[in-house]
C-alpha cells in the first residue's frame, strides 16, 4: 500500500532537542516559577532582567523602514543590491578588504546552509560535519539525502587538524569533491574559535586536496558578531580569497544573531572563489533554489540590514550597544569556566560567543546527568559529547554556583549501576557514531 509520504521522506520525523529542551524549561517556569529555574536550554540572547534582548539600534532602525518595503516582494531572488552591498560591506569592506564575491540572500543562515548543500553535492554524496556541532546541521543533510562523514573537533584542547584531513581525504578519494563544514568563530556548542595557526594548516591542506577535485569550504559564522576580536577576525577572508581555483568558499551568514532578529529569518551565501567561472555557475544554481523553494528573503529584514550597515551613525550606534552584550557574554563565561575549575567539572575549550558545552564522554551517564538535571529544574540541550549550557540565556546571578550545583550531582551518578544502561532520554543527540557506520560510501 502506498503511503501519503513518498519513499524519500520515510523516517523524517523530527525530534529538535533544542525545542524540546526549551519547551520543558518553560513549562517548569509556569509550574514552579523563574527563579526556581535555570533555562540554558535557549540558543537567544537574555539580559541580566531575564528580558528577552532586542537590540535598540536594530529596532528603530526597522521601525523607519517604509511599510510597503516590509510589505513588498524583494527586487531580486538574490536580495535587492542595497542588501547584497550591505553584506560585503560588513564583513570585507568593514575589515579593509576589497573581495570579488557573489551574494544571494537566504532566509536564516539555514536557508545558506540548505541550498549550499543542495547545489554542491549529489544526492548521496557526503558532505562533512564536526562532531561536535549544531544538531540542526543532520537534519538539513537529511533533508538533501547526503550522508554524513564527521571529523573530530578537538585533539585535547584544540582544533583536530589530522582529523579534519583525515575525513577530507577519504571522502576525495571516495567521491572525487569534497564539501565540508566549519562553524567558526565562537563555534555552537563549545564556544571554541579557531587559532590563525590552525586556519592556515586547515587552508594549506585543502589547498593541496584540491588538485585532486573539487573542493567547497561552507564557513558558517553565525555568530561572527560576538567574537572578541571584531573586524579583525575577517582578515580570514581574505586568504579565502587566495585559495586556488578548484576552491569554493561559502561563507553562511546569518542576520538572527547580528540582529536579535532570529525570526526574521534574513542571512546570505557569500560565495568567494578565484574560479569567476565556477562561482558564478554556484551562483545561478543557488537562485534557482531560491526562487524554487522559498522565493524571496523577508524584505523590510534585509532594508533594516542594508540601513544598519551602510550608514555609519547607524553602524557605530549599532556596534556600541552590541559590543555591550559581548562583554556580558565573556562575564557570565568567567564565572561559568572559574566555578568549573574549582570543583572540577570538564568543559570543552571556550574562547567565546553563546554556549559553552560540559565534556562528558560517556554517553549514559551525560543523558542520566541531563535527565537528573531537569528534575532539579536545569535544562540543558543534549549534545554529542556532552551537554550544551546557553550562557547567553542565563543571567550572571543564576550562572554563579551553576557549576558545583552540576558535579554535585554528576557525582551521585554511579557508573557502575546496571539501571543506567536502560536510560533513554528523549533528547539524547548521540546518533553520531551510528551515522558514522551508516556513512556511504
Ligand atoms: C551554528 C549555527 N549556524 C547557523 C544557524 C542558523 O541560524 P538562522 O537560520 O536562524 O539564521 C544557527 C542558529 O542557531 C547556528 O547556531
Amino acid at each position: 500500500m502506498k503511503d501519503f509520504i513518498g519513499d524519500k521522506s520515510v523516517g523524517k520525523e523530527i525530534v529538535d532537542v533544542v525545542f524540546e529542551a526549551a519547551q520543558g524549561a518553560v513549562k517548569a517556569t509556569k509550574e514552579f516559577g523563574e527563579d526556581a529555574v535555570v533555562n540554558g536550554a535557549f540558543g537567544t540572547y537574555f539580559k541580566e532582567d531575564k528580558s528577552f534582548l532586542t537590540f535598540d539600534t536594530v529596532y528603530r532602525i526597522f521601525d523607519r523602514v517604509p511599510d510597503f518595503q516590509k510589505a513588498k516582494y524583494a527586487s531580486s531572488i538574490a536580495g535587492p543590491p542595497e542588501y547584497q552591498e550591505a553584506v560585503k560591506d560588513w564583513l570585507f569592506k568593514s575589515a579593509g578588504l576589497d573581495i570579488n564575491a557573489d551574494v544571494i540572500a537566504t532566509p536564516g543562515g539555514t536557508g545558506a546552509l540548505s541550498s549550499t548543500i543542495k547545489n554542491a553535492l549529489n544526492r548521496g554524496e557526503t558532505v562533512i560535519h564536526p562532531d561536535i556541532g549544531w544538531g540542526p546541521y543532520k537534519t538539513i543533510a537529511k533533508e538533501m539525502q547526503n550522508p554524513v562523514a564527521y571529523y573530530k573537533l578537538f585533539e585535547d584542547e584544540h582544533f583536530n587538524v589530522e582529523s579534519f584531513k583525515e575525513t577530507c581525504t577519504q571522502v576525495m578519494k571516495n567521491q572525487g569533491k569534497v564539501l565540508a563544514f566549519i562553524n567558526d568563530p565562537c563555534q555552537n556548542p563549545t564556544g571554541y574559535t579557531m587559532r590563525d595557526s590552525e586556519w592556515d594548516e586547515v587552508l594549506t591542506f585543502i589547498n593541496e586536496l584540491s588538485d585532486q577535485g573539487p573542493f567547497i569550504l561552507l564557513l558558517d559564522v553565525a555568530y561572527i558578531d560576538f567574537n572578541k576580536r571584531g573586524d579583525d577576525y575577517k582578515q580570514l577572508f581574505e586568504k579565502l580569497s587566495k585559495m586556488s581555483d578548484n576552491v569554493l568558499s561559502v561563507i553562511a551568514f546569518s542576520v538572527s544573531k547580528t540582529m536579535t532578529a532570529y525570526g526574521m529569518r534574513v542571512g546570505a551565501q557569500v560565495l568567494v572563489s578565484n574560479n569567476e567561472q565556477g562561482r558564478r555557475r554556484f551562483f545561478h544554481a543557488c537562485g534557482n533554489t531560491a526562487r524554487g523553494v522559498w522565493s524571496t528573503v523577508n524584505n523590510g529584514g534585509m532594508m533594516a540590514f542594508a540601513n544598519l550597515a551602510l550608514n555609519e551613525e547607524n553602524k557605530q550606534a549599532y556596534l556600541q550597544e552590541k559590543n555591550g552584550f559581548v562583554k556580558l557574554l565573556q562575564e557570565r563565561a568567567e564565572i561559568m569556566i572559574h566555578e568549573a575549575k574549582e570543583v572540577g567539572l570538564p568543559l570543552y575549550p571556550y574562547h567565546e560567543g553563546f554556549f559553552i558545552t560540559i565534556k562528558i564522554d560517556d554517553h549514559v551517564i551525560k543523558n542520566e546527568l541531563h535527565l537528573k538535571l531537569k528534575k532539579h529544574n536545569i535544562f540543558f540541550v543534549n549534545v554529542y559529547g556532552g551537554l550544551r549550557v546557553a550562557i547567553c540565556s542565563i543571567p550572571k546571578a543564576k550562572i554563579t554556583g551553576l557549576a558545583a550545583k552540576i558535579k554535585e550531582v554528576l557525582d551521585t551518578i554511579d557508573p557502575s549501576d546496571d539501571d543506567l544502561e536502560s536510560v533513554q532520554d528523549a533528547n539524547d543527540n548521540n546518533d553520531v557514531d551510528n551515522d558514522e557506520k551508516n556513512v556511504t560510501p
